[in-house]
């Protein structure tokens, strides 16, 4: 007979002393973990120090491979200046989408877990349904829809292993409201390159993907609260605080998910659009992923001069 409880405490521990006994003494133990969207990896390479080590999962046991971009993801433990406290850097995320259960894409979350993480932040490149956000526009996670969890399939599903946490965790408190302080408190004083760009505070949907949302989805979820839609993070949000660890996730909107004003009523039909609108409804209610990695590097470079302020004040405190 086969059993639900795949991937146990055991195997956690197997990875975690993997990687551990790579590790020299000055990187043993981070307590700052950071999981790196799409377009951000680079931010490892601009604040480590050396040294620093590489580890890529397909070298670590029991880690889920991700499949995007053609490479499977590495950790990049380092240290970071003024301190040289230790960090670990998840260098490419698994999505869901790949095909991967919920509880081996999170499995990961909890070898961070193991090795001393107790802080968390995750970047994600995500679709503004929020019609005052603006493409660029960085978003502090201050709740989430988990429609697939709600629906039945959800990361903690299964035996519950209780040497990471309790069988109901509460996640009214997932986004940490100490760290969202500090992250607005950081964004007034870090130089940036584009001075429009805002930060707000919203409310992540999380869809499985891949496939982009419809208006008429668009519009559900949008009534239904959520401020961005994406296909990632609210799985290791979960399990991150079933088992205790502080998170602080941070979203760029690299498109807007809601559509033309001329079609966004869902009552409006084709008929009553000009040609010049229906032209232009055409070009720009359509999500695609070149649109999403364009805005990604350009925003990068603010992300990363609020990440590395924010790590050095998290770190420091
Ligand atoms: Cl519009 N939708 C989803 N599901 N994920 C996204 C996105 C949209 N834009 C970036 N990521």
């Amino acid at each position: 007979h086969s059993s639900p409880d795949t991937l146990s405490f055991k195997h956690a521990n197997e990875a975690h002393h993997f990687i551990a006994k790579q590790l020299s003494a000055e990187l043993q133990s981070p307590r700052l973990g950071i999981i790196c969207g799409s377009g951000l990896g680079g931010l490892a390479e601009t604040v480590l120090s050396n040294p620093r080590h590489e580890i890529p999962y397909s070298a670590i046991p029991h880690f889920p491979l991700s499949s995007v971009h053609g490479h499977a993801g590495k950790l990049v433990i380092g240290v970071l200046r003024p301190d040289e406290s230790p960090v670990v850097f998840m260098v490419g995320r698994i999505h869901y989408y790949e095909g991967h259960s919920f509880q081996s894409l999170t499995f990961p979350v909890r070898v961070l877990k193991l090795l001393g993480v107790d802080t968390l932040l995750i970047t994600n490149a995500a679709g503004g349904l929020n019609p005052r956000y603006s493409i660029g526009d960085f978003v502090l996670l201050k709740d989430h829809l988990n429609l697939a969890g709600l629906a039945g399939n959800h990361p903690l599903r299964g035996p519950n292993l209780e040497d990471f946490g309790v069988r109901f965790p509460a996640l009214s408190d997932a986004y940490d409201l100490h760290l969202r302080r500090r992250a607005h408190e950081v964004w007034r004083q870090v130089d940036r390159h584009s001075d429009s760009r805002q930060l707000h505070e919203g409310t992540y949907a999380f869809v499985g993907g891949p496939s982009y949302e419809t208006r008429a989805e668009c519009r559900m979820l949008r009534n239904l609260g959520a401020d961005l839609v994406g296909m990632s993070t609210v799985p290791e949000i979960i399990v991150a605080r079933h088992c205790g660890i502080r998170v602080l996730a941070l979203s760029l909107v690299t498109n807007n998910a809601v559509l033309e004003p001329g079609l966004r009523g869902d009552d409006t039909s084709i008929k009553d659009l000009g040609r010049e609108d229906l032209t232009r409804a055409i070009a720009t209610g359509k999500a695609n992923h070149e649109e999403v990695l364009k805005s990604g590097e350009e925003a990068a470079k603010d992300l990363q001069s609020l990440l590395n302020a924010l790590m050095v004040i998290i770190k420091t405190e």
